[in-house]
């Protein structure tokens, strides 16, 4: 699994079939342990995570590690992340259609030699870029979805990016911290089940 991988990553390295290779310090393939259990995707790195190489290092990453741990996942050992690009798209714009086109071989390499049984799809962005237009995320966030064969059957649940999350801090009930407390604790006691 690690070689195959590294395969990937190597050929994202020298990639340069979109604007952003222009624009990028460094690729951000991924991080954690390739767990076949569960994989989450992002949208596309962010500032620190272009300096640094790895996804989810910023404030995001900060609160995303804290919303694992509050059900005692491990983001290092339980969750394999990734994004759907590679590249950081210039001032955080989200990626354009065809960029996201132009990464899809990389992401669905990730999927199939991971061959995860839970995929995460972490705000708008890695929603549609999975399971197309099926709804805003605050409608479709913490429901369960079939994604067929281009994840292998693997269960998907659309989760708020937490950036949303960062941006919207209220912790009333109803809200959207409040709301991914729900899915986190319909995420655990999935993975427990496996
Ligand atoms: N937001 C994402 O979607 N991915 C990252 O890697 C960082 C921030």
């Amino acid at each position: 699994m690690y070689e195959k991988l590294n395969d990937i990553r190597q050929k994202c390295l020298s990639c340069n079939k979109c604007r952003l290779a222009e624009t990028r310090t460094n690729i951000v393939f991924d991080d954690g342990l390739p767990n076949p259990k569960m994989m989450l995707i992002g949208e596309a790195p962010g500032f620190y995570e272009d300096k640094e190489g790895k996804p989810f290092v910023g404030k995001a990453g900060q609160l995303l590690d804290k919303i694992f741990a509050s059900v005692g996942l491990s983001r290092e050992k339980d969750v394999y992340i990734c994004n759907t690009v590679k590249c950081r798209p210039p001032e955080n714009r989200n990626p354009l259609p065809d960029e996201k086109e132009a990464c899809w071989e990389y992401l669905q390499a990730q999927i199939d030699i991971i061959h995860p049984k839970i995929i995460l799809l972490c705000g708008n962005v890695a929603v549609q870029s999975i399971l197309g237009n099926v709804g805003g995320i605050t409608k479709i966030r913490g429901k369960w979805f079939d994604g067929g064969e281009i994840v292998h059957g693997a269960k998907l649940m659309p989760i708020f990016h937490p950036s949303y999350l960062l941006r919207n801090d209220t912790r009333e009930k109803g809200g959207p911290k409040w709301l991914m407390w729900q899915d986190i604790q319909e995420i655990k006691r999935y993975f427990d089940k496996l």
